[in-house]
């Protein structure tokens, strides 16, 4: 593995299936009572957190912990960054406490990529702007091996597969979601074929070289998907009107019983959270038995203490 995780096309296929093949082998740790490996013994991961976040702070922190890692939480709010503090200064006085990754998320895009040319320490990005989410990307893709894992179903669950010939649907807020993005490339590395379905004022410029199609017709689309990845409405980073109503946003693009009827009987559902249920996707879906949207949490500390120990454990190879 590379020395950061900024972007998911930092991954190659081979590199993303030792991701996905260590989490497998590390999920029969979290089953077992005492949830703990000593590998991070020694080693000091910090979250640092210029944004909210409930799941991927937390599974972070529970991925460190079980790796045995010391774990500094830093959260912007009740800092020196309250005081003006700048990312450089906050990033070497961490560092100074001794950090060998930072795990970082932050309302800018490009945040991480700045932080790693400032610090010794490995860097993950958990989330920047509008950019790039990478460990979700990962923890998606190992969700969807799993539940697709007969190859009937297109994907193999078996150590070593990729997603070859898994269609996968993403579908609503494209715009300003780092899932989208980060999502895109790694499944489409992974061998998934990618169609992103939103209106059409909620796809970002440049999209055209994406590895992906784009279509504005969820009900077309969703007879041919055997994974429907739901993005939340991103209310918090809209600064103009992206559609009309909500109303209607959700009568083009939610995702209620009678649209997910739609999907082939093997097909899945996903969401990242946090969830406007009633929005993108109806209460009964979201709690229906398609969704994974639980065991993505759950996956997402398995496939966090995979990235750490592999950039971190002293793999060979690190650089
Ligand atoms: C996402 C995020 O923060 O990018 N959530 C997450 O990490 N699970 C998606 C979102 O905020 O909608």
């Amino acid at each position: 593995m590379k020395r950061h995780l900024i972007s998911a096309a930092d991954l190659s296929r081979e590199e993303a299936v030792l991701v996905l093949d260590t989490a497998a082998e590390l999920a029969g740790v979290s089953a077992r009572p005492i949830r703990k490996l000593p590998t991070l013994r020694g080693r000091t991961v910090v979250n640092l957190f210029y944004e909210d976040s409930t799941r991927t702070r937390t599974s972070f922190e529970a991925a460190a912990k079980r790796l045995s890692a010391d774990v500094i939480n830093f959260s912007a709010r009740g800092s020196s960054v309250a005081k003006g503090e700048s990312l450089k200064d906050t990033a070497l006085t961490l560092e100074a406490m001794g950090a060998d990754a930072i795990v970082v998320r932050h309302g800018a895009s490009g945040a991480p990529h700045r932080l790693a040319g400032w610090v010794t320490g490995s860097v993950i990005n958990a989330g920047d702007g509008t950019h790039e989410h990478p460990t979700q990307a990962l923890l998606d893709a190992f969700t969807i091996r799993q539940r697709l894992g007969s190859p009937d179903h297109g994907a193999s669950g078996r150590r070593g597969a990729g997603l070859d010939g898994v269609r996968a649907t993403i579908v609503g807020d494209v715009l300003h979601s780092r899932v989208a993005r980060s999502g895109v490339l790694l499944l489409s590395t992974l061998g998934a074929d990618v169609t992103l379905v939103a209106p059409p004022t909620l796809i970002p410029f440049g999209v055209g070289g994406w590895p992906c199609k784009i279509s504005y017709d969820l009900d077309a689309e969703l007879p041919k998907s055997d994974v429907v990845m739901m993005l939340r409405v991103q209310q918090e980073r809209m600064t103009a009107a992206y559609f009309p109503t909500v109303r209607e946003y959700r009568r083009r693009y939610g995702l209620d019983a009678g649209r997910m009827s739609l999907l082939p009987d093997h097909a899945i559902v996903m969401h990242p959270g946090p969830m406007n249920r009633g929005v993108e996707i109806a209460a009964e879906v979201a709690d229906s038995p398609r969704s994974t949207i639980v065991e993505q949490v759950s996956n997402g500390v398995i496939v966090r203490m995979a990235v750490l120990y592999l950039m971190l454990g002293g793999v060979e190879g690190n650089s």
